[in-house]
């Protein structure tokens, strides 16, 4: 579907997603410990979102994707491919990024999650990185450009000395997945197409400790840092209202 502009009996079913999708976070994070795989939260967020939420996991064979969520661990950057294999260990920071759909209707979100106590360069790392989502849904409002919202991103990581990753964007969201505008977390104030009441999309920044760069790896799917240093994300699902925006997928530990 090509028109951006939602009505407000849409944004409802997005909201009723938005919702699911959160409370896969919230459900989620006692299992994030030391030890356990990140196949062991895939198989929990499935189970979860398929038996009690009555939802579809999208991104079980999106594109061949083989699991039912994205689990990032330190230097990926994000789409990384939970596996029996991966044990998280103490320290490491871990992005889960979860979308369902519900009656049709997307919501799309990821948050960071730290095993244990994190080193002070990985918990600011996470911390800038979330403030720079916030930063940036605090001017989403009709008026507002596409290149204001990058503008805002690139400028609190630059000016806390990390990169903000290019090769990854934030999307549009509806009754699908990926839709137009991309939203790209760099830019220039001003530029960019002007947001209206009623469109529905993403922002999802990565932000790197080192160089911008990213690397595929050869399962096709697993985007790390060049130079494998760590790597953060956070990502909402949101509609812009009369005067500003409602999250879809806010948590309950969260206040908009
Ligand atoms: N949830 C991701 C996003 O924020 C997309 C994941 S696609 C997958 O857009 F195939 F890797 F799951
Ligand atoms: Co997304
Ligand atoms: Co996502």
């Amino acid at each position: 579907m090509t028109n951006a502009i939602k009505t407000p009996e849409q944004i409802a079913k997005m909201r009723t997603a938005g919702r699911l999708a959160a409370e896969v976070l919230e459900m989620i994070g006692d299992y994030v410990v030391p030890g356990t795989t990140t196949e062991a939260l895939n198989q929990r967020c499935h189970d979860h979102i398929v038996n009690v939420q009555k939802a579809i996991p999208a991104c079980l064979g999106y594109r061949g994707f083989p699991k039912s969520i994205c689990t990032s661990v330190n230097e990926v950057i994000c789409h990384g491919i939970p596996s029996e294999n991966k044990v998280l260990k103490k320290g490491d920071i871990i992005n889960i990024d979860v979308t369902v759909i519900k009656d049709g209707w997307y919501g799309d979100t990821s948050k960071m999650y730290c095993v244990g106590k994190p080193a002070p360069h990985a918990e600011r790392l996470v911390k800038i990185t979330q403030e720079c989502l916030y930063r940036a849904i605090d001017i989403v409002r009709p008026g507002t450009t596409l290149g204001d919202i990058g503008h805002t991103i690139q400028q609190h990581a630059e000016s806390n000395y990390y990169s903000v990753v290019k090769d990854f964007c934030g999307h549009g969201i509806g009754d699908e997945f990926h839709s137009e505008p991309q939203i790209l977390h760099y830019g220039k104030p001003g530029t960019g197409q002007i947001l209206e009441q009623g469109m529905t999309f993403t922002i999802e920044p990565m932000l790197n400790a080192g160089k911008p760069g990213s690397k595929v790896l050869r399962d096709g799917w697993t985007a790390v840092t060049v130079d494998r240093r760590l790597s953060a994300q956070w990502e909402h699902t949101m509609a812009v209202t009369a005067n500003g925006v409602e999250i879809l997928t806010a948590r309950n530990e969260e206040s908009f």
